[in-house]
């Protein structure tokens, strides 16, 4: 997306905290949402607006939370807070990386991952029209538990956050509370975090005591409402689990709006970065995978599982398929109950219906796959090798295509068999022990039995 947006902006997004209330040994921000760490969602929703900088704060052990927000967004700056004493201490950490910096500060929760990119814009929108020191997202949640209340005499103008756990009685009554989204004029953040004093009651550094300062040098912070499915805070389980169930209703209905037809919409499951074309029929419960491009006219039948798979147009899918990652089905293929297809290409027409499994494949047009066919791709120890089958082949069932192996176009390997050679261009193969029949020694056979006995 290019920069057009008028707002000129820093942001701090805080992943430092040991989210013990997840009694995980991942970070917390690692935690999954539709297929994505939380901290992605938060990167890929701010990075639309293109900050003119953008600092992770991290905990000094947090390698793999570093490793996914290099890998998301290349020019993203780390700091590391070296001690997790609070949220304010860990904005401080970051400051040093905004040295000199004059403008609005955002700073983002890690595990406040729903917030949309339109909902930050209102907030710097209003800050800017207000010319507040502070603006943050409020909002009513049922119960409001665990989250800093709003004190508020004139709102929506905020005075102080009383924190749950410092919280009376009677503060803990306020019904508005603070969102986990906070901008800020980057001079009085600085001079803030300087004058910052701990708790008395947990001895952390709250990031929401800024807003008492403000008050007390008279100068305003704003209220700006939010959803509550929309900001969330995300400190335990149950709390992701509610949290997927909002973001997954989002992308079904993203899937519904772009065209597509979900049976039960409600046992659809999507990632993040799933896309679904026009007028596909998905039939009640599918699981998409991250990694997902799905055309135009397309099928997918019930209890199928993709990840990491381009389907085109016209294929239909299912039941019970399992397409794993870098599998291409081509134009009006079919791929039927218990196949399972990973690093394969099906080609335009191709079928593979029933109860194989395809590895490391290219599978020509309108090719047959047989039941029961399995590429024995594995060498089991280390190494994988690939199948070709060319186009128009026909692999009878039952077959085993022992890799690195191919079949030619056109050509037809008999049921059974066990292809261990490269079959020609039209050729018929059949690897298998040849019929032997008997005549009457099924009742010898059985005489014998009795005698042992
Ligand atoms: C915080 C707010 C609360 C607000 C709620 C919204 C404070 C003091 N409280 O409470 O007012 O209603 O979020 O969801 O800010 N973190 C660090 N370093 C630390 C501590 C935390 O980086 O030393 C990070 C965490 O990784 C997390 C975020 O800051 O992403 C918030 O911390 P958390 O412990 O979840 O705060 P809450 O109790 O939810
Ligand atoms: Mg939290």
């Amino acid at each position: 997306m290019k920069n057009e947006y008028k707002h000129k902006f820093s942001t701090i997004i805080l992943a430092a905290g040991a989210g013990t209330r997840m009694r995980s040994a991942l970070p917390k921000v690692m935690h999954k949402l539709a297929g994505e760490p939380m901290i992605a969602h938060v990167l890929a929703s701010v990075a639309h607006l293109a900050p003119q900088q953008t600092v992770v704060v991290v905990a000094p052990k947090m390698d793999v939370v570093k490793e996914t927000v290099r890998k998301q967004s290349g020019d993203c700056q780390i700091a590391i807070q070296e001690k997790q004493l609070g949220t304010g201490n860990a904005v401080a950490a970051a400051m040093d990386e905004l040295k000199g910096y004059e403008g609005i500060v955002l700073v983002l929760y890690g595990d406040t991952p729903m917030i949309t990119t339109q909902t930050i814009e209102t907030l710097l929108t209003e800050h800017a029209k207000h010319k507040v020191a502070i603006s943050l997202l409020g909002m009513q949640p049922h119960p409001p538990t665990g989250y800093g209340r709003l004190v508020m005499s004139v709102p929506p103008f905020v005075e102080r956050i009383v924190e749950c756990k410092d919280a009376t009685s009677e503060e803990k009554e306020i019904a508005d509370v603070w969102a986990g989204v906070m901008a800020f004029d980057a001079e009085f953040l600085r001079n803030g975090l300087a004058k910052l004093q701990p708790s008395k009651v947990t001895g952390e550094y709250y990031l929401t005591s800024l807003i008492d300062m403000a008050t007390q040098a008279k100068l305003r912070t704003l209220m700006v409402p939010v959803a509550v499915e929309e900001a969330m805070g995300i400190n335990s389980r149950s709390q992701l689990a509610d949290a997927e169930k909002v973001i997954q209703t989002r992308l079904r209905i993203q899937a519904m709006d772009g065209g597509a037809t979900l049976i039960d919409p409600e046992s659809v499951y999507f990632a993040l970065d799933t896309q679904i074309g026009r007028d596909v029929t998905i039939h009640p419960q599918v699981v998409f995978g991250a990694g997902v491009t799905v055309a135009d006219d397309v099928e997918i039948r019930s209890f199928s599982h993709i990840e990491g798979a381009t389907i085109a147009k016209g294929a239909v899918i299912g039941p019970f398929a399992r397409l794993r990652s870098g599998t291409q089905i081509g134009e009006m293929a079919h791929v039927g109950n218990f196949v399972e297809l990973k690093q394969t290409k099906l080609g335009k027409g191709a079928k593979a219906n029933h109860l194989s499994y395809i590895g490391d494949a290219d599978v020509g047009d309108a090719a047959n796959i047989g039941a029961g066919t399995i590429t024995c791709n594995y060498d089991g120890v280390a190494n994988k090798y690939k199948t070709t089958i060319g186009a128009g082949a026909s692999i009878g069932s039952n077959t085993s295509l022992v890799a690195p192996v191919s079949v030619g176009e056109g050509a037809i390997v008999g049921a059974g068999s066990v292809i261990t050679d490269d079959v020609e261009d039209d050729a018929m193969a059949l690897a298998r022990a040849r019929q032997v029949n008997m005549p009457e020694k099924a009742s010898a056979f059985r005489k014998q039995r009795k005698k042992i006995s």
